[in-house]
């Protein structure tokens, strides 16, 4: 935050500098339209800039031409389904409800969509990885067959013939065309404008650092300690709890939390390594009252079955995460370790991560 601030202000003198030499003595100055601004973006002071690419500064412009993009079903081919068709605000920005998304054209997809927040803080983006920035990945649902099947070509076509949208982007972008690019840029900004830091995690962690769980209820503040304790439910390796972060990925950013026997490629489809098949995007435990069905196939349809798949239904194969096979008989089966009172109290400590302000702040509403 602090840096890219710096950065933008260094920008903005500069850009006044070569402005006033440009203007010659003997005339008034022009009054021309105002540059973008900046866009501040709402976290904590004390979270540490994320991942921002410096190609694409936030601007408040930028951001609502996202908004208004994001929105649009113009950008599938039959005009019929738009971003948040799929990620819905009120859902977390997932399609609550459905195991694997639904085209525009109707086409199933394979994979269950993912929720939208805090990605600046993320670094390699879809279940599997494949992409590493917010810019490169927006275009890929437009023109994706089973998404929204248009071409980024036709995209810009439409969007230069648009009533609105020209001006929109001379805004965000003066000096740039409506391109591919721009409209990769914006959409990407907008995502980036999504945060979600208000749970009631998130007031403990501020009141109390040293002990959140000072505030906690009985049942809470056993979750709290089974979700960090080795014997216990054991969560913490893969989904931290490190502050700032705070159960974000970290550590094993990539894991194979067990569900197959004989899993996908997942990750290795990124990196070509035999030893990354069935390692998956470790989600963020933030915000699950509103995101489910749960993991990339969307199979579990409640927190109940994600923790009886944690304490006794994961499987074996060769690139299980050790802080799972450690659970593990001889037979390389799980030993079932939570008692129904130890879900039921991580269930509720999950539940201080629910964030209603990200499911109801009208700046990431549709703005038609
Ligand atoms: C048909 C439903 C659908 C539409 C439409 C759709 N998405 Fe998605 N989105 C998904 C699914 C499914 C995934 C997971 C895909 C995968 O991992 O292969 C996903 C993943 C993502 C992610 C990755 C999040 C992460 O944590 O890595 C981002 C970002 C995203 N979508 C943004 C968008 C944007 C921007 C648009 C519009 C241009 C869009 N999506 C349109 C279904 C959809
Ligand atoms: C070995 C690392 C690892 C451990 C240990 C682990 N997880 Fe996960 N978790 C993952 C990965 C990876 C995924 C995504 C897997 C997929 O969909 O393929 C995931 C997915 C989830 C999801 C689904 C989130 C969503 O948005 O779909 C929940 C909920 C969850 N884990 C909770 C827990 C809890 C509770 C614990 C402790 C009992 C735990 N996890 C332990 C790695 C782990």
């Amino acid at each position: 935050m602090r840096n890219s601030k710096y950065l933008l202000t260094l920008g903005l003198i500069f850009g006044l500098i070569a402005g006033l030499e440009s203007c010659k003595p003997d005339e008034p100055p022009t009054v021309g339209t105002p540059g973008p601004t900046t866009y501040v973006l709402d976290v904590p002071s004390n979270w540490p800039l994320g991942n921002f690419i410096a190609e694409n500064p936030l601007t408040n412009e930028g951001v609502e031409l996202g908004r208004y993009l994001f929105y649009d079903p113009l950008l599938s081919k039959n005009s019929s389904q738009s971003c948040a068709s799929c990620h819905n605000q009120g859902f977390g920005f997932t399609d609550h409800g459905l195991e694997v998304s639904l085209g525009s054209e109707g086409a199933v997809g394979t994979k269950n969509a993912m929720a939208l927040f805090n990605l600046n803080w993320s670094s390699g983006y879809f279940w599997d990885g494949r992409q590493s920035t917010l810019e490169s990945l927006a275009g890929e649902p437009i023109t994706a067959v089973h998404e929204m099947n248009l071409s980024l070509t036709e995209a810009v076509a439409r969007l230069k013939a648009h009533p609105s949208y020209p001006a929109r982007f001379k805004q965000a972008f003066p000096d740039k065309e409506i391109t591919e690019t721009t409209l990769r840029f914006a959409i990407a900004q907008f995502i980036r404008s999504i945060t979600s830091y208000q749970s009631k995690w998130d007031e403990y962690v501020q009141k109390t650092p040293q002990n959140p769980a000072a505030h906690m209820t009985a049942s809470e503040a056993r979750g709290f300690n089974l979700f960090l304790s080795e014997t216990g439910a054991d969560c913490r390796h893969c989904h931290t709890l490190n502050s700032p972060f705070i159960i974000d990925l970290r550590e094993n950013e990539f894991a194979n939390n067990g569900l197959e026997a004989s899993p996908d490629s997942g990750y290795a489809r990124v990196t070509g390594k035999a030893s990354d098949i069935g390692k998956f995007k470790t989600p963020s435990l933030r915000n699950l009252a509103y995101t489910a069905p749960y993991m990339h196939d969307g199979r579990f349809a409640t927190l109940e079955e994600v923790l009886d798949h944690y304490d006794h239904g994961f499987q074996f194969s060769s690139t299980l995460n050790v802080n799972l096979v450690k659970h593990m008989d001889a037979n390389q089966q799980p030993i079932p370790r939570l008692s129904a009172q130890d879900k039921q109290d991580v269930i509720a400590f999950l539940k201080l991560l629910n964030d209603s302000t990200l499911v109801t702040n009208p700046k990431w509403k549709s703005p038609f």
